[in-house]
C-alpha cells in the first residue's frame, strides 16, 4: 500500500467535494493501492493539520457550523513549505487580477517540492509557462483537468488518450451559464433578461453575472487549452471576446427556422483564439443544451473526437482532480 499526502487550500464547493469524494472513495483507492490522507487544509480564516491524516468528516462538519476548518492559524504557504506532503490541490478562488493566493501556493508547492493538482483557472490563464517550467526543473507533475469544463476530460483525453496524434483544432462549449440561457432562451422565447434573473434565482448565474456572460471566463478556458494543448504562450488578451448580452430572442428564432441553435463557442483554429456567438446546426455535436459543456478536438489521425459532460459541481469538478490525484498517486 503506497501512502499519499495531500493537502487542500480552499474547502468552498470544490474542496469539500474533494473531501467527500475522497472519504466515499476509500475503499475503491485502498484497492488500488493507495492510502489517500489529507494532511493539511486551508480557508480563507485558518487551517487545520494532521500529519496522519485528517478526519475528513470532522471537518466537514466542522466547516458547516462554524464556518471554518480552522484549529490553528498556520498559513497556506508554511503548510506547503513544512508540513510533509506528495500533492498540494489548490482549489481557491479564480483571480485574473493577479492570480493570488493560487499562483504562490503552486509556486511554492513546486519549489517545496511537491506535485500540483488543481480547478484553479487563474494562476493558469496568467503564467501557464512560468508554472509548466517549475514543475519540468523540479521533476514534478502539474495536473488541471479540473480547470476547463468541470467533469470533462479533455486534457486527460488529448495527452493521454490520443498521444501520437497532432490537435489542429478545437471548438467547445465551455461556460455552463451562458450555455443555461441561451437554451432556455431559444426553448421558451423569453428575453436575455429574464432568463438571466431565472439563472440568478437557481443559482446558475452569478450575483454579477459579467465574468460569464461577457465570455470572460470561457477565454480563460480556452486560453489554458491553446497553452496546454498548442504550447502557445498565449494569455487573455491573445482572445478576441464578445459574450452573449446581445443575443435577443429573435436571433434565435431567426437561427431555429434555419434548423440552428446559437451557442458561445470558443474556437482555438490556425493560432487564433476566439469566443462567440456563433450559428450552430441543431444537430451538430456541439449543440448540448442546458448547463452542459462539449469540446469538439480536430485531429490528424484520429479525426474529430467530442466529448460532452458537466462543466461544474462540486462532486463532478473533484471527479476531475481525483482523477489528477490517482494517476500521480501511480506514478509516484
Ligand atoms: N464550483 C465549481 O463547479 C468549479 C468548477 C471548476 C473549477 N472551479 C474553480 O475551482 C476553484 C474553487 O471553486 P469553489 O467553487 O470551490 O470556490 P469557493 O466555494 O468560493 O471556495 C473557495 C475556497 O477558497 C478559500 N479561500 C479564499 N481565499 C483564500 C485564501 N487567501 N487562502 C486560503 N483559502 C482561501 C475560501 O475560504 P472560505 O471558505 O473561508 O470563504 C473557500 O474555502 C475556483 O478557482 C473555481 O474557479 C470551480
Amino acid at each position: 500500500m503506497k501512502t499519499v499526502r495531500i493537502t487542500l487550500m480552499g474547502f468552498g464547493a470544490v474542496g469539500q467535494g474533494v473531501a467527500k469524494t475522497i472519504l466515499s472513495k476509500n475503499e475503491y483507492l485502498k484497492k488500488q493501492g493507495i492510502d489517500l490522507r489529507v494532511v493539511g487544509i486551508t480557508d480563507s480564516k485558518g487551517s487545520d493539520i494532521n500529519i496522519d491524516g485528517i478526519d475528513l468528516k470532522a471537518v466537514i462538519s466542522r466547516k458547516k457550523e462554524t464556518g471554518t476548518v480552522a484549529t490553528g492559524n498556520m498559513s497556506a504557504l508554511d503548510i506547503i513549505r513544512n508540513v510533509d506532503h506528495e500533492i498540494m490541490v489548490d482549489v481557491t478562488p479564480t483571480n485574473i487580477e493577479n492570480g493570488e493566493p493560487g499562483l504562490g501556493n503552486m509556486l511554492s508547492a513546486f519549489g517545496a517540492g511537491r506535485h500540483v493538482v488543481t480547478s484553479n483557472k487563474g494562476p493558469l490563464a496568467m503564467r501557464f509557462s512560468e508554472l509548466k517550467e517549475a514543475a519540468e526543473d523540479n521533476g514534478l507533475f502539474f495536473r488541471y483537468e479540473a480547470t476547463v469544463a468541470g467533469a470533462v476530460p479533455i486534457f486527460n483525453l488529448v495527452h493521454e488518450a490520443l498521444a501520437g496524434n497532432t490537435v489542429t483544432g478545437i471548438e467547445g462549449i465551455l461556460n455552463g451559464t451562458c450555455n443555461y440561457i441561451l437554451t432556455r432562451m431559444a426553448e421558451e422565447r423569453m428575453p436575455y433578461e429574464l432568463v438571466l434573473k431565472e439563472a440568478q434565482e437557481l443559482g446558475i448565474a452569478e450575483t454579477d453575472p459579467a465574468y460569464d456572460v461577457e465570455g470572460i471566463d470561457a477565454a480563460l478556458k480556452l486560453v489554458i487549452i491553446a497553452n496546454s494543448i498548442f504550447g502557445t504562450g498565449a494569455t487573455y488578451h491573445d482572445v478576441d471576446v464578445t459574450g452573449i448580452t446581445k443575443i435577443t430572442p429573435e436571433a434565435l428564432e431567426l437561427a431555429s427556422q434555419n434548423n440552428s441553435v446559437i451557442k458561445l463557442v470558443c474556437e482555438a483554429v490556425d493560432g487564433k483564439l476566439r469566443v462567440a456567438p456563433r450559428l450552430v446546426p441543431k444537430r451538430h455535436p456541439l449543440a448540448v443544451g442546458g448547463t452542459l459543456n462539449v469540446a469538439s478536438i480536430q485531429t490528424d489521425l484520429a479525426g474529430r473526437i467530442t466529448i460532452s459532460g458537466k462543466g461544474a459541481g462540486s462532486i463532478e469538478t473533484a471527479s476531475s482532480i481525483l482523477s489528477d490525484i490517482i494517476y500521480i498517486a501511480r506514478h509516484l
